[in-house]
């Protein structure tokens, strides 16, 4: 593999110093991560492990990966989405730290996939995965290399899908921890995380004022609700679609208008995808949009919006932002699409901050060492982080945010688990 020889492919070495400035920022809001690599640095849990990771080569997947070096690890890293590496990141990585780098933004869908090749190529012992690539990879084109590896993990709830959806065939060929799954990662990296920084790639992009404007939202998950409730904050008017009775209940009771993506197209300005499903912008949809309306997508793949159909309709597409393609429609409007439909926070902004990224990425680590621990207790099956884990994550951060809680009496723990008290 003609990327493995070199050991990296990166855009430009050069870019290391500008990395490292951007690692050393977002470690400053990464205070979990920092106090397991203190412990990573002294126990070398990770010792000899080879862990090929397909992540967002941001910046704070790098103080991850310095985490899993500090662990003894031996790294190689990709990338988990075309349009979201930063360049200077993955430089850093490269020159700074040594660690085997695959992965530039832009890249096309060959060089994405024979990034993920030259990841594979170092014959990981354990996956970390955003999206479940590698483990796809792995179980499609090189079956001869899954007896080496003793578990992967799993950052995102579309990866999860996939996963479960190959343990429930009997597919799945070894053990992976759901980092999404841990309270510590979802309810704050999906909900705050994406929902700021998703409203954050919007406006970078089109620099359009939210105020006033009609913000659909397809999909009222964990991402969908942070998102939602960020768009009000800014003054939008919001409309939620959604499959889910129970969940549309919810975003209805939380003050949002609910209703089909069919009446939705008609009256929206913005449009965001964050469902994990297929098509759910569709060409009948693209049909009634207004003109200069605008659509973006923050669910893991660029599947939600239908692309080939709104190409198949329109008449031509020019670029007119670094982040926006118009779609000129035969009637004369005009649709926008942001970041080629990719997930809009990473294409035109810098992913989640760091500050919820401390958490998963803790969860991360955590779930590596676990996993090394583990390994001869775990079966080929899709399983949940370590109540532990998550409590201790959690402990960890209300601890470096200053924040004391409480802690329960004896009389309160022996109420709490008993049942002869009534009325
Ligand atoms: N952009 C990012 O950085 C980022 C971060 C975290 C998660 N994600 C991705 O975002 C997506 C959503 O994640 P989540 O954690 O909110 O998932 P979730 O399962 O909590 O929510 C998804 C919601 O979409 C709804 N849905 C499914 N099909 C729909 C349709 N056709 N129309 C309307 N609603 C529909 C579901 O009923 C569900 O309520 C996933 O693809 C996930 O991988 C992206």
């Amino acid at each position: 593999m003609k990327f493995s020889a070199k050991g990296n492919d990166v855009k430009d070495l050069n870019l290391a110093k500008e990395g490292h400035d951007l690692i050393e920022w977002a470690a400053r809001e990464m205070p979990v991560l920092a106090l397991i690599r203190k412990r990573f640095a002294s126990e070398h849990p990770l010792k000899g492990l080879k862990l090929a990771a397909c992540l967002h080569v941001t910046s704070e997947t790098a103080n991850l990966m310095l985490t899993l070096k500090a662990g003894g690890a031996d790294l190689s890293l990709c990338a988990s989405n075309p349009l979201s590496t930063n360049d200077a990141v993955a430089a850093a990585l490269a020159a700074t730290h040594a660690i085997k780098t695959y992965a530039i933004r832009g890249e096309d869908n060959d060089t994405y996939y024979e990034h993920i090749e030259a990841a594979l190529d170092h014959h990981p012992a354990m996956t970390m995965d955003d999206g479940a690539d590698l483990v796809s990879v792995l179980h499609k084109q090189r079956e001869s290399q899954i007896k080496e590896v003793i578990g992967g993990t799993e950052e995102t709830t579309t990866g999860v899908v996939r996963l479960r959806a190959m343990a429930a065939k009997g597919v799945l060929r070894y053990p992976i921890v759901a980092v999404n799954e841990a309270d510590t990662k979802h309810m704050f990296d999906n909900r705050y995380g994406t929902g700021q920084s998703t409203i954050d790639g919007i406006i970078r992009a089109t620099n359009v004022l939210l105020a006033g404007k009609t913000f659909v939202i397809a999909g009222y998950g964990w991402v969908g609700r942070g998102l939602a409730s960020r768009a009000k904050g800014h003054g939008a008017d919001v409309v939620v679609t959604e499959v889910d009775s129970v969940k549309a209940l919810e975003a209805a009771m939380d003050g949002f208008r609910v209703m089909k993506m069919e009446d939705a197209a008609k009256d929206g300005d913005i449009f965001v995808t964050v469902t994990g499903d297929v098509n759910v912008l569709d060409r009948h949809h693209f049909e009634t949009m207004k003109d200069g309306a605008i659509l973006a997508n923050s669910g893991h793949f660029n599947s939600e919006i239908n692309l080939k159909a709104l190409d198949d309709l329109a008449t031509g597409v020019r670029q007119v932002r670094p982040s926006v393609q118009e779609y000129k429609m035969a009637d004369g409007r005009r649709l926008h699409i942001l970041g080629e439909g990719r997930l809009i926070n990473l294409a035109a902004a810098e992913g989640h901050p760091a500050a919820v990224m401390d958490m998963s990425f803790a969860n991360q680590a955590l779930c590596a060492e676990y996993i090394v621990k583990n390994a001869s207790k775990l079966e080929n099956k899709v399983y949940d982080v370590p109540d532990d884990i998550d409590a201790e994550v959690a402990k960890l951060k209300l601890h470096a945010m200053g924040i004391e809680i409480d802690t329960l009496t004896a009389e309160q723990k022996h109420y709490l688990t008993s049942w002869e008290e009534g009325t």
